[in-house]
């Protein structure tokens, strides 16, 4: 009898070992006994996560590590953009949470990185340079503040600003191929706008070519070379477009498509990060989060009715909302106005719109919203708590030169940025000191220690012998 219960008990502790980790307990009720107030936050927080929809992320399928290859060297490497001074990791650098710490970024022609990038010849880009974690997971399926690229996950159809890229039966057919996520698909696009990659008209040729297509020509001209590699290019670039595709024998039969596959390719396999607390948290390890943190997703998902829009397992139901956020920046369709989603749709109703961002690594990635707007993530959730007082005392000394300056101040422009503003938001949220700080530790709880330390990740050379490091 004895000897009995003794294996018993050590059976169930052996269990509990195997299952989530020495430290912690499993939330298993006992029916019969009283639960502990750490079990019923546990139990608490498992209800309201499974209301908003939100769970774990799957780990997107491995790339080969050749792709991956090519996609990081064309990803730091300025071979890429008409005057060569300027790359995708300027604006997405590793040590700036893969944006470029700025509330909107500087163009082609500024000098420097992340913060400390100073705007010399460069012009002040409309938006925000949103970070690129999680851009390459399973449900990401468009890109951009107004969702301007889009994928269709089960037909593959392209929604993009170049229409022979879209459709079911595509123009240009050979590149639609290689587009296998809205991730892909997004990175066509920098390349051909003048203020961010391709350089001011009658500064370079690419400059100066009369189509999309024919940027993409001269670029893949500048990488591979014409003549099946024997004119022009970039050996080591032939090397590692060969490695990539091996199924590609002739040099004239890349097109940019492969170079775009190859850069999503390279930023999911690098910053995919799914490994946070709260992710540990959902995968069954009940101490990854602190008490802090479980009720601030409670609040999150209940009081303070954030997962109206951030939920599901993205923390983001990548709908567009307006939330009444200051205008900084010059101004995308008017000078000193962005009015969103509207200039892609034509919809008045869809004014002053923009998609809701995914949360994880949110701690990382400031200034916050598509203009960055604010510096601080807690001035950001306390917008959301009180949108249009936010905006009406809206603090523009929170923002560095020159960005300051570019305020919007324009009564009326607020007042209709202020009529946007989503129904979900309409009633001020009142949350005590306290709630407000659970809220930010489960916001912090959504962070990948992994991503901290980017250093490591910037590569000595690239294939073109341009600089780096700058
Ligand atoms: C001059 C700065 C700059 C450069 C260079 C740049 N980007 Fe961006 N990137 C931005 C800005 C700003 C946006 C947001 C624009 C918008 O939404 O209208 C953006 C958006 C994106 C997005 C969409 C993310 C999301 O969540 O929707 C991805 C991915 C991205 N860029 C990758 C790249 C790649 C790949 C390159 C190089 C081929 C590149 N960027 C070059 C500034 C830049
Ligand atoms: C009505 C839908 C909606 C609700 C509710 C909502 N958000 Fe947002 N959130 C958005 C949208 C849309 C944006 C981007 C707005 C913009 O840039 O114009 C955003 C931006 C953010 C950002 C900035 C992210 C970045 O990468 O710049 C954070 C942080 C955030 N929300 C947190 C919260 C929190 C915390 C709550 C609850 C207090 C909340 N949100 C409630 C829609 C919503």
């Amino acid at each position: 009898m004895r000897h009995s219960l003794f294996i018993t008990v050590t059976a169930v502790s052996v269990l509990l070992l195997a299952g989530c980790g020495a430290s912690d307990e499993y939330n298993i009720i006992d029916p019969g006994t009283n639960p502990s107030p750490s079990e019923m936050l546990d139990a608490d927080v498992a209800e309201a996560l499974a209301m908003a929809g939100i769970t774990g992320v799957t780990r997107p399928q491995a790339d080969s590590d050749e792709l991956v290859a090519l996609g990081e060297a064309l990803f730091f490497d300025k071979i890429l953009s008409g005057n060569t001074n300027i790359s995708c990791a300027t604006c997405h650098h590793p040590v700036a949470g893969t944006a470029d710490g700025l509330p909107v970024s500087i163009g082609e022609g500024g000098t420097g990185l992340g913060a400390n990038r100073a705007q010399g010849a460069g012009a002040l880009i409309p938006r925000n340079a949103p970070h690129v974690f999680n851009g390459g997971v399973v449900g990401v399926d468009s890109m951009f503040w107004d969702s301007r690229v889009t994928r269709d996950p089960v037909t593959g159809e392209l929604d993009t600003p170049e229409p022979d890229l879209n459709g079911l039966a595509p123009v240009l057919a050979d590149y639609a191929a290689q587009l296998t996520s809205a991730l892909a698909a997004q990175a066509m696009f920098p390349v051909t706008s003048h203020e961010e990659m391709r350089g001011q008209p009658l500064s370079n040729p690419i400059a100066d070519a009369l189509s999309n297509q024919e940027v993409w020509e001269l670029l893949m001209e500048r990488l591979v070379g014409t003549n099946d590699g024997m004119t022009g290019g970039i050996a080591e670039y032939r090397a590692l477009f060969s490695a990539a595709f091996p199924a590609v024998v002739n040099f004239d039969d890349f097109n940019f498509g492969h170079a775009a596959r190859a850069i999503a390719a390279f930023e999911r396999t690098r910053w995919t990060a799914i490994d946070t607390p709260f992710d540990r948290y959902l995968g069954g390890s009940l101490g990854a989060l602190s008490d802090a943190a479980k009720r601030g997703a409670i609040l999150f998902t209940g009081k303070a009715a954030c997962a109206q829009c951030h939920g599901g397992p993205l923390l983001s139901d990548f709908q567009h909302h307006g939330v009444a956020v200051p205008q900084v920046g010059p101004g995308k369709n008017a000078p000193g106005e962005d009015l969103g989603l509207s200039l892609e749709s034509g919809q008045v109703a869809d004014d002053y719109k923009f998609r809701t961002p995914q949360l994880r690594n949110v701690a990382l990635t400031g200034p916050w919203m598509h203009d960055g707007a604010f510096t601080s993530l807690e001035a950001t959730v306390r917008h959301h708590l009180d949108p249009l007082s936010s905006l009406a005392n809206y603090d523009a000394g929170q923002l560095p030169a020159p960005f300051d300056a570019t305020v919007d101040l324009d009564a009326g422009r607020n007042a209709a940025r202020a009529a946007a503003l989503s129904p979900l938001l309409q009633s001020p949220v009142g949350l005590s000191d306290a709630e407000f700080s659970d809220l930010m530790s489960f916001l912090h709880a959504l962070t990948d220690p992994a991503s901290l330390n980017q250093l490591p990740q910037i590569p000595d050379t690239v294939p073109s012998g341009l600089p780096v490091k700058d």
